[in-house]
């Protein structure tokens, strides 16, 4: 047996533990999902999140295990994504894992669940990519640029200064009255369009071109769909038939502008592969755009996209452990700056 660890992820809206060996292979994970629970109002409570974060965690760590046919005692560490996310729904991952290295006297990890996301990419494939790398993260919470040297260093080359991607595609989402999540929905409309009939413009940021901004474009959206100046719950001005126009015209235009920056960053900093993370990579359209660009492109695996524990478990066999009493100094971090 190589070195196992049990990783938890509790950043958001999932919560889940996987148990994985040598960074790699994956020996047992276990997920539940909030969706449901936060369907109704559209977008994640974090109360509601943290409440149910209690319920699941230690369900959710039993069931990893089991699947994994192996007992507490024979893990070699414990990892939790300590940020960035809401704070509350960390400190509920971050106890648990502080609780289980005290009990079971084991290291402690505390993973960037940012980075894990890019990683997530790295775990999927036999051969590692060649570095450096473009890691793009492209999630409900983040939307960044960043050259990677190796796993574990880090430049940032780009964010969005506003909304993330995902994020965007949710509040598109809320305005064509979809259900939520949002981004799966809208690319699910989108793809019955093929029309030209609605034009946005992506957001540019001045003397930042690998800067994203997305606030723009949901409101270019909003106000063709409700009317100019239209507050977001206004009723939908558009008939029903242009919904997927509208769709196809936010989604394009989103994932152009990614694909866009993608291609200048990578050429501009000497990039050798591209590396993607977070739930957007789950577009097809946007997988399309970008098998067009002259670089080996590393997407994550099945159901690695999004918020998992695979992850989490996967990067920290690649950091350093905290020992002793050093492990109860790990702290939430809503905010972690890139590298
Ligand atoms: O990575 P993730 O699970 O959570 C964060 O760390 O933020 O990403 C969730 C985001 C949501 O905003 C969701 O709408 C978006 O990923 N998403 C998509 C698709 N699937 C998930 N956006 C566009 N197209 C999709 N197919
Ligand atoms: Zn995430």
């Amino acid at each position: 047996m190589g070195m196992i660890i049990l990783g938890i992820e509790s950043t958001c809206d999932e919560t889940a533990c996987a148990v994985v060996e040598d960074g790699k292979k994956v020996l047992g994970h276990a997920l539940a999902s909030q969706a449901d629970l936060h369907a109704i109002y559209g977008g994640v409570v974090p109360e509601l999140a943290c409440r149910r974060h209690i319920d699941m965690l230690i369900p959710v760590i039993r069931d990893a295990l089991q699947q994994a046919e192996l007992r507490l005692d024979d893990v070699d560490a414990i990892a939790v994504a300590n940020g960035p996310g809401l704070i509350g729904a960390l400190l509920i991952g971050i106890t648990g894992a502080k609780g289980l290295a005290l009990a079971l006297d084991k290291p402690l990890i505390g993973v960037n669940h940012v980075e894990a996301h890019l990683y997530a990419a790295v775990m999927s494939y036999d051969k590692p990519p060649p570095f450096p790398a473009l890691g793009a993260v492209l999630s409900g919470g983040h939307s960044s640029l960043v050259k990677m040297h190796s796993i574990g260093s880090y430049e940032l080359i780009g964010q969005t200064i506003d909304d993330a991607v995902g994020e965007a595609f949710d509040k598109v989402a809320k305005i064509l009255d979809l259900p939520y999540p949002g981004g799966p929905n809208v690319e699910k409309l989108a793809r019955e369009s093929q029309s030209d009939k609605f034009k946005f413009k992506p957001g540019q940021v001045k003397d930042h071109p690998y800067h994203f901004s997305f606030s723009g474009l949901k409101t270019q959206v909003l106000y063709t769909a409700k009317g100019n100046g239209a507050k977001k719950d206004a009723p939908l001005l558009i008939p029903e038939s242009d919904k997927a126009d509208l769709a196809h015209a936010f989604q394009d235009c989103a994932l152009n502008d990614i694909t866009r920056k993608i291609q200048r960053a990578a050429e501009a900093y000497g990039c050798q592969s591209l590396i993607l993370g977070g739930g957007v990579t789950q577009n097809r359209r946007l997988r399309e755009l970008l098998a067009d660009i002259n670089l080996p492109c590393y997407w994550p695996g099945p159901g690695l996209s999004t918020d998992n524990a695979i992850m989490i478990a996967g990067l920290a066999y690649h950091q350093e452990v905290i020992q002793g009493s050093e492990r109860f100094e790990l702290a939430a971090m809503t905010r972690i700056p890139f590298a």
